[in-house]
């Protein structure tokens, strides 16, 4: 196991539902750590940096007009294996495949608003956090609990 870094998103809606607390809390309870945390709006065009790699899917253009139509909460987190844990915990990308018990399965009814991103791969992670996170903004604290979990 080692330690890495990956990058979540809690999208427009979200926080209009008041559930973010709820959804953060998941990540926490699992024993991860929140090194980065924002509320933002984001702007098309980091948007469409965010997705390049989906330009000229049937679901681009709605996938940006939907991530820009109101605020996010940014996260970077961070722990062992990181990048598949928070991938597990928030289910799959499909509503019609995430399971009840994860994020994407106990709040989301349609794939579109699928509520939660993070990153696929250590490698998207790196590219996601470096887009919307400067250095000085994640916080690498000691975590004294880490016996525990
Ligand atoms: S693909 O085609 O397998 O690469 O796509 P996938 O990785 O499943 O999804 C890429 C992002 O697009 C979102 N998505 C959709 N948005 C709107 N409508 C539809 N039908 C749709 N299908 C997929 C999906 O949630 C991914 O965004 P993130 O932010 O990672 O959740």
């Amino acid at each position: 196991m080692g330690v890495q870094r990956t990058f979540a998103m809690l999208k427009p809606g979200v926080l209009q539902r008041r559930i973010a607390g709820e959804i953060i809390n998941r990540f926490e309870k699992k024993g991860l750590k929140i090194v980065g945390l924002k509320i933002m709006n984001i702007s098309e065009d980091l948007a469409k940096k965010h997705y390049c790699e989906h330009e000229g899917k049937s679901f681009y253009y709605s996938l940006i007009e939907y991530i820009t139509s109101g605020p996010v909460v940014a996260m970077v987190i961070e722990g062992d294996e990181a990048v598949m844990l928070v991938r597990r915990l928030c289910g799959a990308t499909c509503v019609d495949d995430s399971m009840p018990g994860t994020i994407r399965g106990d709040y989301s009814a349609h794939t579109p608003k699928n509520v939660i991103h993070s990153s696929d791969s250590p490698e998207s992670a790196e590219r996601e956090i470096s887009l919307f996170f400067n250095e000085d903004e994640i916080i690498a604290w000691t975590d004294d609990n880490q016996h525990w979990f």
